[in-house]
């Protein structure tokens, strides 16, 4: 199974169609996770306990940590984001806080090293900017938690850029990006 991770937050997202073109250039059997629809929420005291908890106990069937095993266990992974506030929706850091489960996406060695989990091989991360993109606190975040976490070895990085400016056409360079893909 591939994943594709959509953290686009409009229905017209441009982020969203140059996703789509990517699994049609790379066909095989994807399954898309829409962030939007499940309603994910980011740690608070209660669930980092009852997270705690099931850790302690070795409990890793619990299905609050489903998400985790299919993230790990995907064989190749597509994130699309659009880029806000110089990095991606708060839905995928949300979404990163919930998968990133020690024991299933990565583990320590004795000197505290993360050792990558997943199965992967490769990440693409595809984003959507209004004006210039800076990969620093989005595409760069995520290739590092990849890379050094979760072991996961080539990653991608797929932007459109300047779309909201005026007097750029946005449609025509979300077409060019498509066709080049
Ligand atoms: C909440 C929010 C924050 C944004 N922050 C930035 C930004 O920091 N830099 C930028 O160039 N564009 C920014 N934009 C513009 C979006 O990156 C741009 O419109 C993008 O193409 C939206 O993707 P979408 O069409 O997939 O929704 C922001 C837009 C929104 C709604």
């Amino acid at each position: 199974m591939k994943l594709f991770i959509d953290s686009c937050i409009r229905e017209d997202s441009r982020t969203n169609i140059l996703a789509e073109a990517f699994m049609e250039k790379h066909p095989g059997k994807w399954k898309t996770l829409s962030l939007v629809d499940l309603g994910l929420k980011p740690l608070n005291e209660e669930r980092l306990d009852a997270r705690m908890a099931y850790l302690n106990k070795g409990d890793f069937n619990n299905p609050a940590f489903d998400l985790a095993k299919e993230f790990a266990e995907a064989e190749e992974i597509l994130i699309a984001s659009p880029y806000y506030d110089y990095s991606f929706s708060a839905l995928l850091k949300t979404y990163i806080e919930n998968i990133y489960i020690i024991g299933i996406v990565s583990r320590y060695d004795e000197t505290g090293r993360p050792i990558g989990l997943c199965r992967a091989k490769r990440l693409t991360y595809i984003t959507t900017a209004g004006g210039p993109y800076d990969p620093a606190y989005s595409y760069e975040y995520i290739r590092r938690i990849a890379t050094e976490c979760f072991g996961i070895k080539e990653c991608n990085l797929i932007y459109a850029e300047n779309l909201d400016i005026v007097g750029y056409d946005a449609t025509a360079i979300i077409e060019a990006k498509r066709k080049s893909l």
